[in-house]
């Protein structure tokens, strides 16, 4: 078991990830209260990348991608139990940033544009999510400097969303699709 370094703002991933010697990062984005499902991620996430690679997981409830009449305040929080998955996981970075952090102009003035793909599905019964998703998941991206990204097929509309995004944009990563971690009762 390795002690995950707990990074809370971009000038501290950014020197956490220059530190970084040798092989590939993998990143797995979550909102935390972590699950066997994120913990298939981040699995899949060192697989990818050796031992002498790094895994950087993050984080962060992310206000974009809610719409005001879904409760934020809400959304499971456990935070001192996901770094012990982390530290089980053999997890060696962990980005948790504030609101301010992310978003430090209030709104963005800029963002990702999910086109049609965002529109139906779960997009049709919450319009703007996926444009909050894809905003959120760029800037993570960009900031956890990753070579690859694992992304659950249980969300397939963000996986495909993220992998068009990728392509669309040339953004220089690889994502991975990771097959759904049911529980017993299936
Ligand atoms: O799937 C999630 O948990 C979120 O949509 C993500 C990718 C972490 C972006 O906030």
């Amino acid at each position: 078991m390795t002690e995950p370094i707990l990074v809370r703002t971009r000038v501290d991933i950014a020197q956490a990830m220059s530190r970084r010697s040798g092989g590939e990062t993998a990143a797995v984005l979550t909102m935390g209260a972590l699950h066997d499902g994120h913990t298939a991620l981040m699995r899949a996430a060192r697989q990818r990348v050796g031992v002498s690679g790094h895994v950087v997981v993050t984080i962060f409830v992310n206000p974009m991608q809610f719409s005001p009449d879904e409760d934020l305040s809400r959304y499971p929080s456990s935070f001192d139990t996901d770094i012990e998955t982390c530290r089980r996981e053999d997890v060696d970075v962990v980005f948790a940033p504030s609101v301010d952090e992310m978003y430090p102009d209030g709104d963005v003035a800029v963002s990702v544009d999910p086109g049609s793909l965002g529109e139906i599905l779960e997009g049709a019964a919450r319009p703007g999510h996926f444009t909050g998703v894809l905003t959120v998941v760029l800037k993570l991206l960009n900031l956890t400097c990753a070579d690859v990204t694992c992304f659950g097929e249980k969300d397939f509309q963000q996986l495909v969303l993220v992998r068009r995004m990728v392509r669309d944009l040339d953004v220089p990563i690889e994502v991975v699709g990771v097959p759904i971690a049911r529980a017993a009762d299936g």
